[in-house]
């Protein structure tokens, strides 16, 4: 097991349209375990390959309390969305500190590979509708914040980018 870095908003890399799992073997395996250790290490929900910089159709998830009900989704597809939407505040971890409002579709059912490839249909709602809606999105190169305002997702912009200036002027700074 190895823990992955996470890419950061404004990296382009994030916006890159991930391509469908050729086949689940050991090599797909492996990437599912490392981005559930990355992603409960960062105390994340959800995860994407994407942010990992795979660009293959994985998605990790784990909503529990507990943390100890992780799920591998592997070439999703939406099937059916509710007309019925709710907004409300979504984080994550390519957008470090950020909370903003968004509108999903309180309801999906996905069809998805698991770790074994086979297919299963999976119906959510509440918490792991918006985490599936979320990470599916990541799949295709969009963020949480694409929905904001330009000027809100400026500002993220601006910020992150300074974070990222001191952080390595501290990371330089203590090799010195
Ligand atoms: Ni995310």
């Amino acid at each position: 097991m190895a823990l992955l870095p996470i890419l950061r908003f404004p990296d382009a890399r994030l916006q890159r349209i991930a391509r469908p799992v050729p086949a689940v073997d050991a090599r797909i395996r492996q990437l599912a375990a490392d981005m559930l250790e990355t992603m409960y290490e960062a105390k994340g929900i959800g995860l994407a390959a994407t942010q990992v910089n795979v660009h293959e159709q994985v998605i990790v998830i784990d909503i529990s309390e507990e943390k100890n009900a992780p799920q591998v989704l592997i070439n999703p597809q939406l099937l059916w969305a509710s007309d019925e939407r709710i907004k409300g505040d979504e984080g994550c971890l390519s957008v470090p500190g950020v909370y903003d409002g968004v509108e999903r579709a309180t309801a999906v059912r996905v069809r998805a590979l698991d770790l074994d490839g086979k297919a299963r249909e999976i119906e959510a709602d509440g918490l792991l509708a918006v985490c599936i809606q979320h990470e599916m999105d990541h799949l295709k190169g969009r963020l949480f914040v694409d929905y904001l305002s330009a000027l809100k997702r400026g500002r993220i912009r601006t910020r992150l980018l300074k974070a990222e200036r001191e952080e390595r002027r501290k990371t330089a700074e203590e090799a010195a």
